[in-house]
């Protein structure tokens, strides 16, 4: 039988299974910490659109037990045995989104992180524009609760209003980065925009 050609996608779907991690989406959030140094023990980090937890595995370790996580989605998210993680189902576009998420989580926020991903058409304008109505939401809690020397990191499909986006972080953000991790499917538009040290 013919040898099957290198997929990373079984790479990575494997090494999340064999490090117990819920989703091969981890790997991204590990590569983009790993690169701008983005976590420290004891911070207060928001992760939107956070099923089924993926993402939280990797924070909860990065923060450390005196640190505070809140994940949010609109699926539920199986309980990850921490004391210091708090999930919710909720809806981010929703118009009480700001005042329910401040409900669950106090203080100013040190990190805000969106996976927040549409459920794609196929349809690259209308993908790309419910993409950014989602990385909008993201960019809204950074502004009310983003802590002055915080980060920013979110999700967006590449589009025409990429450049737009770009330069709104870079007002909010004293360096803006623009990542796309190894374990970013081959055909995927999608980069991760990443907002260093918020201006005060
Ligand atoms: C790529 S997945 C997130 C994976 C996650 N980061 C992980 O590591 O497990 C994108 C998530 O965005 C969520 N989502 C999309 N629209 C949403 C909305 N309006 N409100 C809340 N969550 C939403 C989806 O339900 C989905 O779980």
């Amino acid at each position: 039988m013919a040898k099957r050609p290198y997929q990373p996608k079984d790479f990575y779907f494997r090494k999340a299974k064999d490090e117990g991690l819920r989703a091969r989406s981890a790997f991204k959030i590990e590569e983009i910490a790993k690169k701008h140094a983005i976590f420290k023990k004891g911070q207060n980090v928001v992760d939107l659109g956070a099923a089924p937890g993926g993402f939280l595995q990797i924070i909860l370790n990065a923060i450390g037990p005196t640190g505070f996580v809140v994940g949010v989605d609109l699926a539920a998210i199986k309980p990850l045995g921490r004391p210091n993680v708090k999930t919710a189902v909720l809806d981010v576009l929703a118009d009480d989104f700001h005042e329910q998420l401040e409900a669950l989580q106090g203080g100013p926020i040190d990190v805000v992180v969106s996976d927040l991903a549409p459920k794609t058409t196929g349809i690259k304008d209308v993908d790309e524009a419910r993409s950014l109505r989602l990385v909008g939401v993201a960019l809204e809690v950074a502004k009310r609760r983003g802590r002055a020397g915080g980060h920013f990191v979110a999700k967006l499909f590449m589009g025409g209003e990429f450049e737009e986006v770009r330069k709104g972080l870079r007002e909010a953000y004293e360096d803006v980065k623009v990542v796309r991790p190894e374990a970013t499917r081959g055909a995927s538009m999608e980069i991760y925009l990443v907002g260093l040290r918020r201006r005060a």
